[in-house]
């Protein structure tokens, strides 16, 4: 099944709006396999990232993500990267719809509440990364209510 890594940035988890964004993940139908609640140091929020080092934002985005905990996740599901992503909604919120996260709880696109995983190649890379360690294997009990 499809996996993609989600995480909280640091005014979701200021404004107090992980249990929402976990709710509608979770009411989706999706199943939650990793979660965290940390804070990252400059090196490990470059490695994430890398892929914009060369962007003029890369710096500001940076000190943003290190500039208090966040909440990592991975969710678990068909079509997770892609749903995922349209239930976070477009990068800049002043372009996400409304009844997505971005659309409802975001103005700035320098403060946009939440990251997932844009393909599931980098889902891959990136669950690799935030969770070294591994995550849990278990399938939830209403799965077949689901699929
Ligand atoms: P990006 O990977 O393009 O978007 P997404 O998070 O939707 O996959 O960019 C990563 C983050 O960088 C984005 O969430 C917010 C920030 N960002 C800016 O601050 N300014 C910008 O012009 C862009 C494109 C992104």
């Amino acid at each position: 099944m499809e996996q993609t890594f989600i995480m909280i940035k640091p005014d979701g988890v200021q404004r107090g709006l992980v249990g929402e964004i976990i709710g509608r993940f979770e009411k989706k139908g999706f199943t939650l396999k990793g979660l965290k609640f940390i804070t990252v140091d400059r090196h490990f929020a470059e490695q994430h990232y890398a892929d914009l080092s060369a962007k003029p934002f890369f710096n500001g985005l940076v000190e943003y993500i290190i500039s208090g905990p966040v909440t990592a996740m991975v969710w678990e599901g068909k079509n997770v990267v892609t749903t995922g992503r349209k239930i976070i909604g477009a990068t800049n919120p002043a372009d996400s719809a409304p009844g997505t996260i971005r659309g409802d709880y975001a103005i700035d696109i320098g403060r946009n509440v939440i990251h997932g995983s844009d393909s599931v190649e980098s889902a891959k890379k990136e669950i690799a990364l935030w969770f070294p360690e591994g995550i849990a294997e278990w399938r939830s009990s209403v799965h077949q209510w689901i699929y």
